[in-house]
């Protein structure tokens, strides 16, 4: 049976570790591609595909092989999202595989994000297969890191193949082990369908393409099916295989990976880690494992040109149609105008979308610093869930406020273990675990609250340690915290855009911290400009901007119409990004400046 010689697999890693690389030796040795054939055509039509804005997913391709044992697999390498912000998409992905290959560096070592992904394979079930690689470097250290693997994550290296992606070694033992230790999938081909999404994209012609894996049963071209989570049907257009270009087939068996078209719209419909069964003969249970992910982190985006208004709408638009956890809702801020407010997996996440909204569409933004979700039990008995600080209930009507919190899993050299207890304590860390790795490293745990991450924690972390901390968190839940909200007036405005909540302990601190902050970042104006910080009523820091004594530019603002669109074209193309508030320009590094406060 064919079942039977299907292998699916992906390779987890920790970023650097050669991931990329491998995956590439793999594909040659498997002449999946010719050599000619890879740099030619196939990387010619991704830059082709670049050039045109689109992000490739090659998220999994068929590989045919044929093993020492004389027969003919398939073997299908599936692809995972690389970083902390879509951990639960990793985790799809590898529900969708029985085998993963763990990639670690042989100079390096075991590092955080690598145990957590390891983690994330054993819920999964997965055979594990380690491989060193980069042996080839000579700082390669192969049988610490063998032992390393063994005594952090618990498996048997013995059989570690030594490899190096960069020089070819290793690949075919890598794949005879493949084939020899990963199981064939289960799942039985006459049961109703239940295949697996475990990712989509949108594409212009085809609309959403749908990437999933046969669990039980199997997907025809023609056939009606059901998304179990939704509730919504459709029929199937196309199925089919990435081989590694896409490759119509007239259908996916039991154990199949590939993608299905079926005239869907919108990726919100195809969520990952929902279970696709037949509409005629529907499965009775979904796949376990289907989360439905909330955005974790919020942020506003503003046009700096509030022309722009229109255009964001739109840009917000399209970057939806392929990313089914961005969220957003128009928001109108006192300060800043029209505007939305958008919602996230991670700083990550959201950094990719500004990037992408000011490069690929061209609009300059005003974003503001970017809040967790608070739930505010009120007096009255209400609860809210607020994404914007400025939401916030007067205090006198708050009974208490709930944070979210992560548990941090932090992997440091012995001599940094100090750094990263102050570090952590002073991010309102609550210590929870240490453990020696071995002579040089240590795991250290702590609970943070997420809002503190949010803030430069990463930054601080990577600086304190020069470079050597490796760092991952998972969200754990929402606890109570001593809040409160911090406003600022200019002028004596307040400006809703810089409010931001705060803990009751660092108030006095980071009120301080702030406005001086601010004073450095505002550039002189006309007049004197005040800056306070307010809590409730009560002033608890202020600074004072001074006029400029003299401005050239003066004029310009009187009445030269052309003179003036210039300064703000220059203004605009320039690293000062102005946003007028009230009467006082205000660069966009102000709104930001909440991050850099310790
Ligand atoms: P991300 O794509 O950033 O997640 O990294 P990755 O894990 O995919 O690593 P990638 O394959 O991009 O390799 C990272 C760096 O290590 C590159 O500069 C590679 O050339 C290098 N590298 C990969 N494998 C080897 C190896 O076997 N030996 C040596 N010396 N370098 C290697």
């Amino acid at each position: 049976r064919q079942q039977e010689k299907i292998r699916n697999f992906s390779i987890i890693a920790h970023i650097d570790h050669g991931k990329s690389t491998l995956a590439d030796r793999i594909l040659e040795h498997t002449g999946a591609l010719s050599d000619r054939e890879m740099q030619d055509q196939f990387l010619d039509s991704m830059d082709l595909e670049r050039e045109r804005g689109i992000t490739i997913k090659l998220q999994s391709v068929r590989l045919p092989y044929k093993a020492k044992d004389g027969q003919d697999y398939i073997l299908n390498l599936i692809d995972t999202p690389g970083h902390v912000d879509f951990t639960y998409e990793v985790s799809r992905s590898l529900a969708a595989c029985e085998g993963a290959l763990l990639v670690v560096d042989a100079a390096q070592g075991v590092e955080a994000q690598t145990m957590a992904n390891v983690y994330l394979a054993l819920d999964n079930d997965l055979e594990i297969l380690p491989v060193i690689n980069k042996i080839d470097l000579p700082s390669a250290d192969p049988e610490r890191v063998r032992q390393e693997i063994e005594d952090l994550i618990g498996l048997d290296a013995s059989e570690a193949v030594l490899a190096s992606a960069k020089s070819g070694i290793g690949i075919e033992e890598i794949l005879e082990q493949v084939v020899t230790q990963v199981p064939a999938p289960a799942g039985d081909s006459t049961a109703p369908l239940k295949a697996m999404i475990y990712d989509s994209l949108y594409d212009a012609y085809k609309g959403v393409i749908t990437y999933i894996r046969v669990v039980d049963g199997s997907i025809k071209k023609g056939q009606k099916v059901r998304m179990m989570a939704t509730g919504k049907e459709f029929e199937v257009t196309e199925v089919g295989v990435f081989a590694p270009r896409p490759m119509a087939r007239e259908e996916l068996a039991v154990g199949e990976v590939g993608f299905m078209v079926a005239s869907i719209k919108n990726v919100k419909d195809t969520r990952v880690g929902d279970t696709i069964t037949d509409a005629n003969r529907p499965a009775e249970e979904p796949l376990a494992g289907y989360r439905r992910i909330n955005p974790m982190v919020f942020c506003g985006m503003y046009p700096v040109d509030s022309s722009d208004y229109d255009d964001l709408r739109e840009a917000l638009e399209k970057l939806e149609l392929n990313d089914s956890s961005l969220r957003y809702e128009p928001e109108t801020s006192g300060a800043l105008g029209f505007g939305f407010r958008c919602g996230f997996l991670g700083l990550l996440h959201m950094e990719i979308i500004q990037e992408r909204i000011e490069r690929e569409y061209n609009i300059p933004l005003i974003t503001t610093a970017p809040s967790v979700v608070y739930n505010v039990y009120k007096t009255d008995g209400e609860v809210i869930s607020i994404e914007n600080p400025t939401h916030m209930p007067p205090s006198q009507q708050v009974e208490y406020v709930e944070e979210p919190y992560v548990k941090a899993s932090i992997m440091v050299p012995n001599d940094f273990v100090g750094t990263v207890m102050e570090l952590c304590q002073s991010k309102r860390g609550e210590y929870v675990d240490m453990r020696y790795l071995d002579a040089n490293r240590v795991n250290i745990v702590y609970q943070l609250p997420l809002a503190e991450i949010v803030y430069d924690f990463f930054d601080q972390l990577k600086s304190g340690t020069k470079g050597y901390a490796s760092f991952d968190y998972e969200m754990i839940g929402y606890k109570t915290s001593k809040l409160v909200k911090m406003d600022i007036l200019l002028n004596g405005e307040p400006v809703d855009a810089l409010s931001f909540i705060v803990h009751h302990d660092k108030a006095y601190y980071r009120g301080r911290l702030f406005v001086e902050k601010l004073k450095e970042l505002i550039p002189r104006q006309m007049f004197e400009v005040p800056i306070q910080a307010t809590i409730g009523n009560k002033v608890v820091a202020r600074e004072t901007i001074r006029a400029q004594r003299k401005n050239v530019l003066a004029k310009c603002y009187g009445g030269d119409i052309s003179r003036k669109r210039k300064l703000l074209e220059k203004q605009k193309e320039g690293k000062k990004r102005m946003k007028a508030v009230g009467n006082v320009e205000v660069p966009q590094e102000a709104f930001m400046a909440v991050l850099q406060m310790d």
